[in-house]
């Protein structure tokens, strides 16, 4: 009786298992013989390479298609016989105009034609349509926009530069294709499965789930699978890209794929800065300011600037107070932070800073480019953060950063060049003072030495630097076709 049920149930699990293998070959069968047929022009040459990118957002102006445009660029510049395709769900813009958008915004010209294939189904994977199980239910949208992608153009070589991880296996083994990967971002991080585990309650985790152990276990379970998931199918790419130390510390967690991946950094927009000429300092000069340049949200912790900055001056005369002053540069962009500001000002008040610390606010480009240019220290204060656009400015105004001791400022900005210092970091009120202290008891020359080495050490965000480990990544999927 058991025995005939075990058989029963092989068979059974094994006549699903050939269904679903005859299902994919013959896709793969039906893919193949779309390819023979599609846009013939970009296959004339028979040494051509079809290489696809995957961006349905392709004219959002952000930084990620910063990275897709320069990413097009480099590679055209250096493979001839390459046709670049972009998948792009925007369909209220013709080609022409995306790649206008591309060089007014980033100043960036591809040197060929890049082909446009539409996407008319991108609300498959925008948050909006599914409002439960959100992060499943976008994943699967993808895959049914990369299939809709599939059927109306069959690259050789597939690379996903919006972070759609689960349309890599689809491309791979369905449409027969070298994939690659630039992730900005994990779809899931460790962070997010902790915040479910501890019950906190955020923006992905609803109030009604973080109080209930219950749904906050089924939840955890589901996180946990879908993590799994997600690194199952990043793991297929042939390569992986992550744009920061932080990304690549979860791709490698999740997807456990440390051969294949590596950094490179995303192109910054610096050059404005780098055009400040880097002046050596008025030995006569009897004030030097410190500048903040930040939103004023709660976790870029000014708090803690003016308390160093109070902690620092402790130790002054009176005389010697008139010599500093700390410039709080920022946009107030709604009640919110102009709430935040009133409650620093108070703050100014209790610690007696009324003379020494002066708010910016709204303030134009050039006059932020400015103060950067005359201050002694650009000071950076958040916990933590991802990576840190305003400490890489910092450095490249030739001002010395005091940046936090987290994040990417400590893992990828703020570190030494050949050995020698790029700047300061520091992370609770006595190392910032101390380091105020270290900072402003440097000779100019030495100081002239910090600022110089931190002006180099940003060119490795530069669009050169990019283009370069972009290639070298792709460059084995490539000649592989
Ligand atoms: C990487 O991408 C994330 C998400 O867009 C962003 O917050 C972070 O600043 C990026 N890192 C770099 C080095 O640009
Ligand atoms: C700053 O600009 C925002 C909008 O751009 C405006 O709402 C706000 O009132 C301005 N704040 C100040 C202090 O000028």
């Amino acid at each position: 009786m058991l025995a005939s049920i075990i058989t029963a149930a092989l068979q059974g699990a094994a006549a699903i298992l050939l269904l679903v293998v005859g299902v994919l070959l013959t896709l793969r069968l039906y893919i193949r013989h779309k390819k023979k047929n599609q846009l013939p022009h970009l296959r004339q040459d028979p040494g051509s390479v079809v290489v696809g990118f995957f961006h349905p957002y392709c004219n959002a102006g952000g930084g990620g298609e910063r990275v897709l445009w320069c990413a097009i660029k480099a590679l055209q510049k250096k493979y001839p016989a390459v046709q670049c395709v972009v998948y792009t769900g925007d369909q209220d813009a013709t080609g022409e105009e995306i790649l206008q958008k591309a060089w007014q915004r980033f100043n960036i010209k591809v040197s060929r034609p890049v082909e446009f294939v539409y996407l008319t189904r991108r609300d498959w994977v925008e948050a909006k349509t599914w409002p439960y199980f959100t992060l499943l239910g976008q994943s699967m949208g993808s895959v049914f926009l990369g299939w809709e992608a599939l059927c109306k153009l069959v690259p050789d070589v597939y690379i996903d530069t919006m972070g759609y991880a689960f349309t890599i296996p689809l491309f791979k083994y369905i449409g027969g294709c070298q994939t690659g990967c630039y992730v900005h971002y994990p779809t899931i991080s460790n962070d997010m499965l902790e915040r479910v585990a501890q019950r906190t309650e955020s923006y992905n985790n609803r109030r009604v789930i973080s109080k209930n152990p219950v749904l906050s276990f089924f939840k955890l379970v589901y996180y946990h699978m879908f993590a799994f998931a997600y690194g199952v199918a990043g793991k297929r790419s042939d390569v992986i890209m992550v744009n920061s130390s932080w990304t690549l510390g979860h791709i490698l967690h999740l997807w456990r794929a440390a051969s294949k991946t590596s950094i490179v950094y995303p192109p910054c927009d610096v050059e404005e800065f780098l055009k400040l000429p880097l002046k050596e300092e008025d030995s006569q000069r009897t004030t030097h300011t410190i500048v903040s340049i930040a939103q004023f949200r709660p976790e870029k912790d000014h708090d803690l600037q003016l308390r160093s900055f109070h902690e620092f001056l402790k130790k002054k005369s009176n005389q010697e107070i008139s010599q500093y002053k700390l410039i709080l540069i920022g946009s107030c962009r709604n009640a919110g932070d102009v709430a935040r500001v009133e409650e620093l000002r108070v703050t100014v008040k209790d610690l007696g800073l009324e003379d020494s610390v002066e708010f910016l606010l709204n303030v134009s480009f050039e006059e932020l480019k400015k103060q950067l240019h005359h201050a002694t220290i650009g000071l950076h204060t958040m916990w933590n953060e991802h990576f840190g656009i305003g400490v890489v400015e910092i450095m490249a105004a030739g001002t010395i950063v005091l940046a936090h001791n987290s994040g990417g400022p400590k893992m990828d900005i703020v570190v030494d060049r050949k050995g020698t210092k790029t700047g300061f970091l520091a992370s609770d009120i006595t190392s910032y003072a101390d380091a105020m202290e270290t900072i402003f008891n440097l000779t100019p020359q030495e100081r002239m030495e910090i600022r110089m080495n931190a002006r180099e050490s940003v060119k490795k965000f530069s669009e050169e630097e990019f283009s370069q480990g972009f290639l070298s990544c792709v460059s084995c999927i490539l000649e592989e076709k």
